[in-house]
């Protein structure tokens, strides 16, 4: 066998070795849910299908009710109408920035969402409300904003689907990273290795890095993927940092 095809067939085997440890040991994955709260809200259906079509993993929907967060959106029935106009398969992330979670959630899973995403500082019973989105069949998340530390969320975590850290105050889009909030998803990461970890609020090219390092795998994206000239190439790149970030760490374990 000569040098240069030695040298391929080893380059293979090393590269077969390391997805097959990745994939053997790490039980969550790199997955880019677009932001649609900055695209023309006049052409949803269609902005949500563009997304899709550039390779978005799942869609993130602000929900905003004007006193949780001094922004108002829209509700269930702009979701029911979503989702007879996207098809049954793309996964809606309902990023419920409401008080009182508690009435949406019945409304949210019969009109098509998949995954409910509540804050912590907006319920006084955390343990109920994950009760009720589980036999809504809905899967369930958990958000904290940033002045809410990584200890009150913790005794949750191992109920829920997915933990969400705002990295901007919640209610707009097109806000400043607070990279500050870094630590605690790394400290989410190393205390509940399998959970999935989102991140959302100014992320994009520029502070993708910060979250895959710490240990996001979730990535919420709104003004850098929506008014780029070209979606899918952010969404690519954005997808690789995290999945290479997270391939570095299971060598590393
Ligand atoms: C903010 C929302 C975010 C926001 C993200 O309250 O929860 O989902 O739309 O948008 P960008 O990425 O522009 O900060
Ligand atoms: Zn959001």
């Amino acid at each position: 066998m000569n040098v240069l095809r030695r040298s391929v067939l080893g380059l293979l085997a090393a590269r077969l070795h390391a997805g097959t440890s990745s994939s053997r040991s790490m039980a969550y994955s790199a997955k880019i849910g677009p932001s649609i709260l900055s695209s023309d809200l006049s052409c949803l259906g269609s902005e949500c299908v563009r997304m899709m079509e550039c390779g978005a993993d799942y869609l993130h929907l602000d929900v905003m009710d004007g006193h949780f967060v001094p922004n108002l959106t829209f509700g269930h029935p702009m979701v029911e109408c979503l989702r007879k106009s996207v098809g049954q398969d793309p996964f809606f992330d309902m990023h419920m920035m409401v008080s009182r979670p508690e009435q949406w959630v019945k409304p949210m899973a019969a009109a098509g969402a998949n995954q409910y995403t509540f804050h912590l500082e907006a319920t006084t019973n955390p343990g109920n409300l994950i009760k009720e989105i589980r036999e809504s069949g809905m899967k369930v998340g958990l958000a904290i904003k940033p002045g809410t530390t990584v200890e009150e969320l913790a005794p949750w975590a191992n109920q829920i689907d997915m933990a969400l850290v705002m990295t901007v105050e919640p209610g707009f889009g097109g806000q400043k990273f607070m990279e500050d909030m870094m630590p605690k998803v790394s400290w989410l990461r190393s205390q509940f290795p399998s959970l999935d970890i989102e991140v959302d609020g100014g992320v994009g090219p520029d502070t993708i890095h910060k979250c895959a390092e710490a240990g996001a795998n979730m990535i919420v994206s709104g003004s850098a993927v929506i008014s780029s000239d070209d979606p899918r190439s952010v969404i690519a790149l954005l997808r690789t940092a995290v999945a290479e970030a997270i391939q570095k760490r299971s060598l590393d374990r």
